[in-house]
């Protein structure tokens, strides 16, 4: 039998009462995104959260970031990395990525962000290739087009340390990984990560039913 608890709205809401501790910085970011148009885009204060604690929980100094948007993922990571951490992040929105930037400037931790604009597939490419970066981060979190992640997780493989984790976001899609009526581009994409990861005995692995569905895999 399996026991799994119903995440009611009631439920969310202690969750929250009892452990979201959200900086203000993030609070204003949160805000300010709440009124554009892409809003859903951006990950909840309990995932932001929860990536501070990973990210402190295996003392990550160099970590990689496939989705900014505007920012709260990247100033989640920024504000958990210690003085001397660099957060790589890339994304394809200068516009975007600079509301990110502000942020940063604002509270304090932009010295510790290396901003990439451009495709994640050429900037991942270039780190492994011509930077000589392979084997050096300790974290990678991927949330940008879900048909790019096949390619972002091998190339965050390859970036990993022995050890190093990595998280996948939206790999539940809503729940639409399920529903075979469902065969956008998005979806079927997020499937076949899915297989691939579960095949995959180079990394140990945990798909948590956590927000929009998180995959974490530790590279052996
Ligand atoms: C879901 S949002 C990221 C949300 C962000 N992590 C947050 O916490 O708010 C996805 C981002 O991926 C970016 N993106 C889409 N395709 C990309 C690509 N080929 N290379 C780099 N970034 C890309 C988009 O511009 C967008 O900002």
């Amino acid at each position: 039998m399996r026991i799994q608890l119903d995440v009611t709205e009631s439920v969310q809401n202690y969750v929250a009462d009892h452990s979201l501790r959200e900086p203000e910085v993030l609070r204003e970011l949160r805000e300010f995104t709440g009124a554009m148009p892409e809003r859903n885009m951006q990950i909840s204060p309990e995932q932001g959260q929860f990536m501070r604690l990973l990210l402190r929980a295996v003392g990550a100094r160099r970590t990689l970031e496939v989705g900014v948007f505007t920012g709260y993922s990247l100033l989640s990571t920024a504000l958990a990395l210690p003085a001397d951490g660099v957060v790589t992040a890339c994304d394809i929105s200068d516009e975007w990525a600079k509301v990110a930037l502000d942020h940063c400037e604002r509270a304090g931790v932009a010295g510790k962000v290396d901003l990439r604009i451009g495709d994640a597939r050429a900037t991942l490419a270039t780190l492994v290739a011509e930077e000589g970066a392979a084997g050096s981060y300790d974290f990678a979190f991927l949330d940008a087009d879900k048909p790019g992640y096949e390619q972002y997780y091998e190339h965050a493989l390859t970036l990993l340390r022995p050890g190093g984790l990595l998280v996948a976001d939206n790999v539940l899609w809503s729940g639409n990984v399920v529903d075979d009526s469902v065969q956008d581009e998005d979806t079927r994409a997020l499937r076949a990560f899915n297989s691939k990861v579960y095949a995959d005995d180079r990394v140990h692995i945990s798909m948590l039913p956590y927000a929009d569905g998180l995959t974490l895999a530790v590279k052996r």
